[in-house]
């Protein structure tokens, strides 16, 4: 394995562990490349599954397990926390409410520290520590952080978190200082706050946001284990919340990678759901280019995703476009109430997960989806992690109806 430039064009070549953060030719992003696999695809399978019944951290953890796709370390230097293995779970009122047969949520927000950044997170920081850094960094807004903490509290290491001031959820902002993070507020949105460590990287502080490669791998695997619960079934959608991209990104590489290597046939369309106030790349896709004009000041009730820059967006357009799916957006109002129906499906999870279900309902309402058509809707974050965003629903819906009831 080795790192490339992720833009075809240019096509630089790195040694694996380099520290760039940017590729050295024409400072695009950065990949890992996997240019071989130890077994064929039906062994790896077989393997995969086995590994599910062996202790070995590495085989416990949904990361880990299917390591024969991510850069190699000695097994005791692996950071992990028993990340993945998380449920696909089916969905009833919300498939209805979507005008769907088959609707499957994966639900990335059980995870150790409740979404689904623990799954680059466990790969990024092992990166971290092999290279032999003592400290480690990230711009947030609120889930990487609380992840970020958590690792590095495990591996010995530095956390220092950037966050956009008065900004992000208390439940998250909790969950850093729980893990003994060193909190750097930042006045501004999340882009401020990711310049503002881009422009304080040094040496010594190793950076963790989802521009660094080595996260990716570890979120791909999601995709790997969603497949295999499928028992390789590919469904014809898949649908995920878009912020920076990393995720998306990371999504679009497992896809590639699952082809080009024999694993599956095809693949699902993915799409990509942004919220209305934070649209940049929503906004590209339907003006049909390929220039991502930023948006200066996101706003969104779904604060984990309220980006105006998002840094990985060229990567996602090559997932979008090789899976063959769209990108498209949400409004507040919708993802307000897509949220408050997966509540009701017993699931829960945060605001910005919820636009995956509002995408869907908008899909369904164009005619645009078939309704047979298999889907697996991605929820990223936990219903804990913004407990204030439920409270506060809870209060305008009351003072709603008892509006209503006085009119009456
Ligand atoms: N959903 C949740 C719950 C998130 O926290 C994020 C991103 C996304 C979706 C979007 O994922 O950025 O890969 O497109 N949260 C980052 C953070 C930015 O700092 O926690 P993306």
């Amino acid at each position: 394995m080795f790192l490339r430039c992720s833009v075809s064009e240019c096509g630089a070549e790195l040694e694996l562990h380099d520290r760039a953060l940017a590729c050295p030719r024409c400072g695009d992003l950065l990949e890992v490349v996997v240019d071989k696999i130890p077994l064929d695809p039906p062994a790896l399978k077989r393997q995969w599954r086995e590994r599910r019944l062996s202790c070995d951290p590495r085989d416990v953890s949904g990361v880990w397990r299917f390591r024969d796709f991510l850069p190699e370390y000695p097994a005791g230097k692996v950071i992990t926390l028993g990340e993945g293995n998380t449920p696909l779970v089916r969905g009833q009122r919300t498939a209805k409410f979507a005008g769907l047969r088959t609707l499957w949520f994966k639900h990335l927000g059980w995870n150790p520290t409740s979404s689904f950044k623990d799954l680059g997170m466990t790969v990024g920081m092992t990166e971290a520590n092999f290279v032999g850094t003592k400290a480690v960094g990230c711009a947030s807004t609120g889930n990487t952080s609380a992840s970020l903490a958590a690792f590095a509290a495990r591996a010995g290491l530095i956390a220092k978190v950037y966050l956009p001031a008065g900004q992000i959820s208390m439940n998250k902002l909790a969950q850093a200082l729980d893990y003994g993070a060193e909190l750097i507020e930042i006045p501004g949105s999340f882009d401020d706050a990711l310049n503002a460590l881009l422009e304080s990287v040094n040496p010594d502080l190793y950076f963790l946001n989802s521009i660094n490669p080595f996260r990716l791998e570890g979120q791909k695997t999601a995709m790997f284990e969603l497949l295999e619960q499928l028992a390789w079934n590919v469904p014809d959608y898949l649908i995920v919340p878009g912020g920076n991209l990393g995720n998306s990104s990371a999504f679009g590489k497992a896809f590639e990678e699952l082809m080009k290597f024999g694993i599956v046939e095809k693949v699902p369309k993915m799409i990509v759901v942004q919220a209305a106030g934070a649209n940049p790349f929503a906004r590209m896709w339907r003006e049909g280019s390929r220039k991502l004009v930023p948006v200066d000041k996101p706003e969104t009730i779904a604060t984990a995703i309220r980006i105006g820059n998002p840094r990985s967006w060229k990567k996602s357009l090559r997932g979008v476009e090789f899976t063959g799916g769209f990108v498209m957006d949400v409004t507040d109002e919708e993802i307000g109430e897509a949220k408050a129906m997966i509540g009701r499906d017993g699931i829960g999870c945060e605001p910005a997960s919820a636009t995956t279900l509002a995408g869907l309902r908008k899909l369904h309402s164009e005619g645009t989806i078939d309704p047979d058509a298999t889907v697996v809707a991605i929820l990223t974050g936990h219903v804990l992690k913004d407990t204030d965003f439920i409270i506060k629903s809870r209060k305008k819906s009351e003072a709603k109806e008892a509006a209503e009831v006085h009119v009456k």
